[in-house]
Formats: structure tokens, sequence, C-alpha cells
């Protein structure tokens, strides 16, 4: 693919700890058969499609993964009921590092509870097209914000001795065709946009594991794909953990050797390309060597040891689940991430007191979003869920009556969005579009018509167009998919117990032609040409990077989201530098009534720059709770490794001297501070 690169440096955080697994994975090693050795390299076969295979002569126990980004799903863990989390788009709309490390701490021991050993999150593909149906498994269209959240989450799970999967590496950015198609970008795009919240991941939290994709980067298909695995992922960002194949990824792969040499040690979900007749052929005609395949056992009994699959089970953390304490978790996240889209009026908060009666109603009501499989391999099931209705039964109760007729109603809420459906944010099939069903439509322009004081609440995972029915209502709310305790979290929201304080991690553009995936028509941009190969023209303007370039004015930008107090900012300066470091500072005061939380953005342009660089990239942010009139001011930090661009010349990061222009501000179009300084 592209040429030889420089070596990296890699920053490996547990290397102490690693010198110890790696004697022992050793030791194991050399005493395993060659047979052993390949039986390791897979499950024991359908029945057993999360697990690998025990060696019993070596004493080498099973060790055993789970989905998902939501949390610990239905279909991987012996069918357990666990605390079912809010969707991953909706942890990074919150812009919080430490709830990502709680939801991460929180995960891994509802893991070890199952006594699994291994996570199959976070994803961190980004969002080149808002109608991905896996959106909500995914942070974001920004490669620093899914990184800055999913550095701590990874952080969290591991710091429990549990394993994180980082998936799917790479590119892996559709539904439609997902097996079989051809992401084409080119290099700088690959690396500047694609790879760099992997690599920022690799570098900074030491991931366990990272799974390969189904689809081709660039004519190669992620599981057989040298360049991705072996010379970037190992070789340049010196990964030390091990690849697992997404499940049935290797199918389309045509040999064992390919696999092995580019770096697989865990083909799921049982055996295709290794099975152990293959693999003895291929090594008999020299396909691959000992040394390579010894790299790549090791790779996994080092992370078996890591996860203590070789204790005893009762020597491990026990690890809990469905406490109070996930619960609240869960539910404090669907709080922080939600967004607050339009408020005209101010109709919210509303007032419990002021209220005689409210109706309620949309498809979403009654909704309980935790079912087997549902929205595909994320799907975790709780043991309770409380939906929109139930939420809003127990803030209510006793005290506002709840009527059918929106016309008799002081306020009418509707529960609105999509559902896990096909085509409505489900692994395996996109969005067609970002409408919302038509009988939505209409039942919202209806309610609308019947009642001013109408309030939408989106149960959604993916940016929805709004223009057929935004002008009528007063109040927009976007809730995600808010996990188990949902209902509560949002009638918290609207009630004003807590000021929403999310901000949208991805763009919502007006109309999908407005994107940059979708802005040619062409089915070479997307879905993909007749060759099924999608070609990514957009370069590295993708999200907001696009409608900033292209002067495209979205239907709510990237970082936006309204609360219910006021801010002042006062300017931004320069507190202090580094070889490697800025440290920006804002006053801000709350100069409303209410206690709320703001996000500082903080954007860089590169003014003098030898490429073409974005208009603005988000480089830095800080997340602040202010008390009414309380004024502090907010320390943000940018790294210089954040400001640079990938050289293609170098086929390298780069920093070029020169002067940046950072842009301060609470959303990505709304900038009330510059500096011009250099690094
Ligand atoms: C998904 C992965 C998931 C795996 C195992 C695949 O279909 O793409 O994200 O981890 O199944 O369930």
């Amino acid at each position: 693919m592209f040429s030889k690169p420089p070596e990296e440096i890699p920053i490996v955080a547990d290397e102490i700890q690693l010198a110890t697994e790696d004697a022992r994975a050793r030791e194991i090693l050399s005493r395993m058969t060659l047979k052993e050795k390949f039986q390791t390299l897979t499950s024991p076969g359908i029945r057993r499609i999360y697990s690998t295979k025990p060696i019993k002569r070596l004493g080498i126990p099973s060790f055993r993964v789970t989905d998902g980004p939501l949390g610990v799903a239905y279909h991987s863990s012996g069918f357990t009921k666990c605390t079912r989390f809010p969707a991953t788009i909706s942890v990074a709309a919150s812009w919080n590092r430490e709830l990502a490390r709680a939801m991460g701490i929180a995960m891994a021991e509802e893991i070890r509870s199952v006594n699994r050993h291994m996570l199959l999150a976070p994803g961190v593909n980004i969002a080149r097209t808002p109608v991905n149906g896996r959106t909500f498994e995914y942070f974001s269209e920004d490669p620093y914000l899914t990184k800055e959240l999913a550095i701590p989450l990874i952080q969290g799970v591991q710091s429990k001795g549990v394993g994180a999967c980082v998936k799917h590496y790479a590119a892996n950015n559709q539904e439609i065709d997902r097996r079989s198609n051809n992401s084409v970008v080119d290099e700088r795009t690959l690396h500047e946009i694609y790879l760099r919240a992997f690599r920022e991941i690799v570098r900074e939290a030491n991931p366990w594991s990272v799974m390969g994709c189904y689809n081709k980067v660039n004519g190669v298909f992620g599981c057989e794909n040298e360049y991705l695995i072996r010379e970037v992922l190992m070789d340049r960002w010196g990964f030390k953990g091990f690849v697992m194949s997404d499940w049935f990824a290797t199918r389309p792969i045509e040999t064992a050797e390919g696999c092995i040499n580019c770096g697989l040690s865990l083909e799921m979900p049982w055996p295709i390309r290794y099975k152990q007749k293959a693999l003895m052929k291929a090594f008999e005609d020299a396909k691959f060597t000992e040394e390579t395949l010894d790299d790549l056992v090791f790779r996994l009994l080092r992370v078996m040891f890591l996860t203590g699959v070789f204790e005893e089970p009762s020597a491990l953390p026990q690890g809990s689940r469905n406490t109070a304490e996930h619960q609240a978790l869960a539910q404090r996240i669907a709080v922080e991430g939600m967004v607050l889209l339009k408020n005209e009026g101010d109709l919210l908060p509303l007032n419990l007191e002021g209220l005689k009666t409210v109706s309620l109603t949309g498809p979403n009501l009654k909704k309980k979003f935790g079912r087997v499989l549902s929205g595909g391999s994320s799907a975790v099931v709780a043991p309770h869920e409380i939906t929109p209705l139930k939420g809003m039964k127990e803030k209510l109760k006793g005290k506002v009556e709840i009527v059918s007729d929106a016309s008799k109603a002081d306020v009418a809420i509707i529960f609105a969005g999509l559902n896990h459906s096909k085509g409505m944010d489900s692994e395996s099939y996109d969005r067609t579009n970002l409408q919302l069903p038509e009988e939505q439509i209409e039942l919202i322009n209806a309610n609308a018509k019947d009642n001013p004081n109408t309030i939408v609440v989106l149960i959604a995972g993916s940016p929805i167009a709004m223009d057929k029915w935004i002008d009528s209502v007063p109040v927009v709310l976007d809730a995600w998919f808010p996990g188990m305790e949902s209902g509560r979290a949002i009638a918290n929201i609207l009630f004003g117990d807590v000021s929403p304080s999310g901000k949208l991690p991805i763009t919502f553009p007006q109309k999908l032609a407005d994107s940059p995936a979708h802005h040619s028509g062409l089915p070479r941009n997307y879905p993909g040409d007749e060759e099924k190969a999608v070609h990514y023209e957009e370069g590295i303007f993708v999200g907001y990077r696009w409608f900033d370039e292209k002067e495209i004015a979205p239907l709510f930008p990237f970082g936006f989201g309204l609360g219910y107090t006021t801010f002042a900012f006062g300017d931004a300066s320069v507190l202090s530098k580094t070889s490697d470091s800025i440290t920006v500072n804002l006053e801000i005061e709350n100069t409303g009534e209410r206690t709320g939380a703001e996000v500082v953005q903080v954007y860089s342009h590169d003014v003098q720059s030898s490429v073409e660089r974005p208009p603005k990239e988000l480089v830095g942010f800080e997340k602040i709770v202010l008390n009414p009139g309380e004024r502090k001011s907010v320390p943000v930090l940018i790294k210089a490794k954040d400001l640079m661009f990938y050289d293609v010349h170098s086929h390298d990061w780069r920093l070029e001297p020169g002067e940046f222009e950072l842009q301060i501000g609470n959303s990505s179009r709304n900038i009330f501070s510059k500096i011009t300084t250099g690094i």
C-alpha cells in the first residue's frame, strides 16, 4: 500500500506488569506443541463462539469474551441480565472524561461477575455518514473527541483486570455491504481521520485487544491487512495486545497464512481459515514461520495472564452487576449526555408545581430497548427498564394529571425517534434517510396544532432531519438511547432537577445531501460502486470539517447544546506553554439562576501550513459546573501532537513551525474568543 514508514517509539503504560506476564506467557509457549498453538488461535466451535479452546494438558483455561459497548450483552454472557448503560454516542455527548472512566470501571465489574475476561468494546469508528446503522455504538465524527473519551473508558475497564477490545479496525464506517465493501482512503485521510483515535488509544491506554474489521481497506480485507495490522498497529504504534477478527470477518479471505502473517491471533467465531489441517499445510509449505506463529500465540497468552485467566476464579475480584451504583451511573451518563436542541420561550424546565395536565404520546413512550440482539451485538438486557412513561409517572404522581388529549393538556410531550429495528439504528443496516418515519412527523405536527407547548423528546442514536416539523414545536431534546434508567433521566431533565449539559458529538445536517459522503450523490462515495468500492473522496473533510470548509449551515453544529442557565465568557489568554503543549485560560461565569455545566471547546486552525488544513479542528475541551453567580477560570490543555497533520512525504505526523489560531467557544459554530500563537 503506502511505502515503509519510520518507526515510532511506543508508549507502554504498564510495561512493568507486562514484563511479569511476558515471562509467564513465554514459559507456557515454550511447552506448547505446534498443534496446541494452532488450537489456541480460535474457538472450540459453534457452541462456544465467545471463548477460546482450553488446553488441558498445559492447564490453559478458556479465555472468554463478551459484547459490547453498552455493557454486558445478553447473548454473549450466558443470557445474563446486566446493567444497560446509555449508548456510546450518549457518553460522547456528555464530553465528560470521568464519566467515561466510571462507565469503564462499572462495565468491567459486570464482566467479572459473569466470569468473562474481555469486553468487546469500545467502538471507535468515525461517523463518516450520519446514516451508519452503528452510529449509536460509536463516539463521534471527530477523532479527538473519540479518543479523549475512549482512553479513560478503556483505562477504567482495564484497571479492573478486564481487557478492552477496541473495534472495528479500520475504516468500517457503514453497515451496507459491510462484509464485502472496500473503503478506498488516501494515506493522509486514513491516518488523520480514521486511524487517529486508534493510534492515540494504543499509545495512551494500551488496550489488550483490537478487533479487525469486515471490510477491505484499499483493496485488502481488515483481517489480512498487513499494512494496517503488522506495519501500522504493531510496528509503528507498538501495540502489545492481540488482534481478533470480527465474527466471520475471515470468511472471504483466501488463505490461512494471509491472516497469520498480518498478525491475527484469534479467529472468531470458529475456525474458518484457522482449521488445523489448513494451518498445518500452510506451515509445512513454509507459508509462515513458527516465529510468526509464536508471536501471535504469545500475545494472546500474555493477555490471558493479564486478565487472570490462569488464576483460580475464587482468587479474582468477583465483580458485581446490577448494583444500585451501576444503575445510578447509567442514569447520570444518560442525564449528562442529553442534548437540548431547542427551547423556545424557555418552556423547559417544566415546573411541577405550576403544571396541571400533561399529555404523553409517541412510539417510544412505552418502549423497552433492551431485547435480545435488538440493534445487533450491543444488545444488553437489563433486569428492569424505566420507560419514558414509567419515569414520567413517577415524577408526576400526585401532582400532575396525565391526559390523553393533547389539546386539553398544559404541555404535550411526544417520545419520538428510532428503535433499533432494521434501518432504525441497528447493526447490519444503514438508515435510508435522516427523516423520522412519516407517521411520527404527522403525530408531531398534529400535536403541535393542538398544543403550542409541544415538546419532542428524541430517542435515537444518530442525527435526525427536522425540516418537516421543527418550526411547529418549541422544544426538542435529544436523549439518544439512554439505557435502563432512561425514563427517570428524561424526567429529571424535563423538570429541571439537572440542567442539560450534553453537546453534540456529531453534526446534525439539514439534509443528507449536505453531508460529505452523500454530497455527490454518487454510489462511488456511498454506499459503493459496482465493485463495492467506497471512495472517501471528501478526504479529511469529515463531519464539521466538511460543513466549515464548504460553508454549509448545519441544522445543529458539532459541539452544540443548550442548558437552563446562561454563561458569560471572558477573553481567552495563553496561560502557559511548554515544548509540547499550550494551556489556554478562560474566565467563565454562570450569569443565570440555576446550577449548570458548560463545555469550553478549543478548536485550532493552522494559519501557516504547507498543506490544506480544515478551518477548525477540536484540540481541547473542559467541562465545568458552576453555581449561579459563580465565576471560575478554566484552563484547557492543548497538546502539540493534537495540532499535527499527517505528512504523506515522511509518512509521519508533523508539526510545522508557525502560528495557530486557537478558537474558543461553546460549540463549533459559536466561537467567542480567538488567540493566535505559535508553539
Ligand atoms: C460485530 C462485533 C461484535 C461481534 C461479536 C459482530 O457482528 O460487528 O462488533 O463484537 O459481532 O458479537
